[in-house]
């Protein structure tokens, strides 16, 4: 089947670059349909966008015409990738606030594909808090971002806010199409988060797992083409896009959704499992009664990493836990990856001055029968990426 792509010209003087930006694509047999925002159609004419990609451009939200033709909604869904390029800072606030006051934003409010922006400014608005915050929401609900690149911009200044030049962009897209279905036919499920084990109604025992890293793995095994599940614990990151969510609290619910989810190609137990759990919750809140606290007997919490690598005809193909240490941390994480009977783990430094739990980033090392791999410090979402990659390389070696 065609690749297609919805591709939303803003306005900006970049848009001049969008007529060389559709012949790369078509030239590369994506199908590019346009939607030309007013301010767009300042620098470039909706004739010219037309006749280069062979498509009706679309421009007014309440055009009788076109919605009884093509509605936005299905505008927004009929292609495989929304791109906006160039995207000015004023489309990337409004996508950030969810606004919907033109076909552009409506469409991109509408949409259940992935997007990328392209941005394009200049350097000051590019470097304004503003900005830089509305960024990291687009990026935070898995919207990719190419470029922009340093270089003289239209109005004269210097620096960060070109947009990326059409080959670049092109490719961009083009490699999406081309990596973004290794994982078709595949089933995924992620574990993320942490638990909550209640001790009363009330109070609970957790720890200070964001669910960060589980969320982008999800994301990016989805993104590779994966049918995912991802069983996650109480948590505050957004529900990545295109993945089966199940919300759970305790271990014991994160199990039977995780056995329910099965059976799985893939697992990866990112989520912070509570070890213990209340041995007796009890049905109603516990009353400070004088001076003395109430006793807190633990019971052993069921292993997921664990049940999951030794679950027989159902056990995934491949199971990757993780290991947060403090200390010796490759040692202890050899030795886990042994104990838990997984394929692999990813060890990560949780100690307090790395900043790991809730930080965007993460130093991991990848341990598997064939030894340590050390990866550079990276983003969360970036080692997401890197790990759905090579799941993807083993599974396709292990088929070849
Ligand atoms: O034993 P530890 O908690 O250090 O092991 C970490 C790994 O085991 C992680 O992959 C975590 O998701 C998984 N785990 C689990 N169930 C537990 C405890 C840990 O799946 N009860």
């Amino acid at each position: 089947m065609e690749n297609s792509v919805l591709l939303i010209v803003s306005g900006g003087i970049a848009a001049v670059k969008c007529p060389q930006l559709i012949r790369n694509l078509v030239k590369k047999g994506i199908t590019t349909r346009c939607i030309l925002t007013r301010g767009g159609a300042q620098f470039v004419t909706p004739l010219s966008l037309a006749a280069l990609s062979g498509e009706k451009v679309y421009e007014d939200l309440f055009s009788l015409t076109d919605e009884s033709e093509m509605g936005h909604i299905e505008l927004s869904r009929s292609a495989d990738l929304v791109v906006v390029a160039p995207a000015t800072a004023h489309i990337l606030a409004r996508m950030a606030a969810g606004l919907a006051d033109d076909l552009a934003s409506t469409a991109l409010l509408a949409t259940d594909k992935p997007v990328m922006v392209a941005p394009a400014m200049n350097v000051r608005m590019w470097e304004h808090p503003a900005t830089r915050q509305n960024l990291q929401t687009l990026r935070d609900r898995g919207i990719t971002i190419i470029g922009p690149e340093q270089g003289e911009m239209a109005c004269g200044e210097f620096g960060l806010g070109r947009m990326s030049e059409p080959e670049d962009i092109a490719g961009t897209i083009e490699k999406f199409f081309k990596s973004g279905k290794r994982l078709d036919g595949k089933r995924a499920l992620v574990t993320s988060g942490p638990t909550f084990e209640a001790i009363d109604p009330v109070r609970y025992i957790a720890n200070r797992s964001s669910g960060k890293q589980g969320h982008a793995i999800a994301a990016a095994l989805a993104g590779l083409g994966a049918d995912t599940t991802l069983v996650s614990g109480p948590s505050n990151e957004p529900e990545p896009r295109g993945v089966s969510v199940i919300h759970v609290q305790s271990a014991r619910e994160m199990l039977a959704a995780c056995e329910g989810a099965l059976p799985a190609d893939i697992a990866v137990c990112a989520a912070a499992v509570s070890d213990w759990r209340s041995a007796d919750a009890a049905p109603s809140k516990l009353k400070k009664n004088g001076s003395a606290p109430p006793p807190l007997e633990l019971a052993l919490n069921p292993d997921i990493l664990a049940t999951l690598s030794a679950a027989g005809n159902k056990r995934p193909a491949l199971v990757v836990g993780f290991a947060a240490e403090t200390n010796d941390l490759i040692e202890h994480a050899t030795q886990k990856r042994l104990t838990k009977g997984c394929d692999w783990i990813l060890a990560n430094d949780v100690s307090a001055d790395k900043g790991t739990f809730g930080g965007q980033d993460n130093t991991v090392h990848l341990i598997s029968d064939q030894g340590v791999e050390d990866w550079p410090k990276m983003s969360k979402q970036a080692v997401a990426d890197k790990l759905a990659e090579r799941i993807a390389d083993t599974l396709e070696g292990a088929q070849s």
